[in-house]
């Protein structure tokens, strides 16, 4: 088997069917407030709330995974007074909404770079996925703090460190071992990824996941993202014809 085939059991999904994993890039909260003269934040608090609707929409849909793209590497670099209404936005999503979500039978993960986050962040992410690791139901992946290029990179010193202590070859390291090495290997590679606000970008986000993702962008700002949306760009998806490289694949539909 070339290290290129897909393995058996990341089978991604047929393209008449839902998408396993649908992943997100929420944009245009600042735009939504800009567009109605209130202040950035704004934008973000009803941000959360058409956050909340899609990962119910999610599960009635029957989507397996979703990923939000809550806090980039790079947003650091925005107003220190925006990134600690960002950070507080988290604090009291995860405070707030763990217990429904648990209730719900959604299951938590985290990627993205958690050492450099404040003591109390790291906690509550860490408590979200440990109350909620034996639930079967939606996997709500939150990228917090992360960015692909950081993600690979840290991928490539931990198999550094394999190969320096001996554990593992040089000549052995394939796609499959990167992957392994990613902060969740056991999750699929995302079918659909979404970005809204219109830009058309990824914006370093999954680089490595995405590498036969189908891409959609609705106009839709973030804040006004809600079911209907959600399943238009599903619909875009279902006409897709998705092919690894190879010839077209019969989707017996
Ligand atoms: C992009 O809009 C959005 C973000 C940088 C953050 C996304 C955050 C949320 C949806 C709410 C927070 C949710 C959690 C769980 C913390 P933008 O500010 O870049 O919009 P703009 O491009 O119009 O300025």
């Amino acid at each position: 088997m070339s290290e290129a085939k897909i393995p058996s059991d990341a089978k991604p999904a047929e393209p008449h069917q839902v998408p396993r994993h649908v992943a997100i890039i929420m944009d245009g909260n600042g735009r939504w407030a800009a567009a109605r003269g209130l202040p950035r934040v704004e934008g973000h608090r009803r941000g959360v709330e058409a956050l909340r609707r899609t990962i119910r929409a999610a599960g009635e849909i029957g989507i397996g995974t979703i990923t939000i793209f809550s806090f980039s590497a790079e947003n650091w670099s925005r107003p220190a007074a925006e990134v600690h209404e960002l950070m507080g936005l988290l604090r009291r999503f995860i405070r707030n909404d763990l217990a429904e979500l648990h209730k719900s039978n959604v299951r938590v993960r985290i990627i993205g770079e958690r050492e450099a986050l404040e003591a109390d962040i790291g906690r509550l992410l860490t408590e979200a996925e440990e109350l909620t690791r034996g639930n079967s139901g939606l996997t709500l992946v939150v990228a917090f703090n992360y960015g692909a290029r950081q993600e690979i990179a840290r991928a490539a010193r931990r198999i550094a460190e394999q190969v320096a202590s001996g554990a593992l070859k040089a000549s052995d390291v394939t796609t499959e071992t990167v992957g392994r090495f990613l902060d969740a290997p056991d999750l699929p590679d995302p079918d659909l990824i979404i970005r809204t606000s219109g830009e058309q970008r990824l914006s370093n986000f999954l680089l490595w996941q995405s590498a036969y993702s189908e891409l959609v962008f609705v106009p839709t700002n973030w804040p006004d993202f809600d079911r209907a949306t959600l399943e238009a760009a599903i619909d875009e998806y279902q006409q897709r014809e998705r092919r690894f490289g190879g010839l077209v694949a019969k989707t017996g539909s």
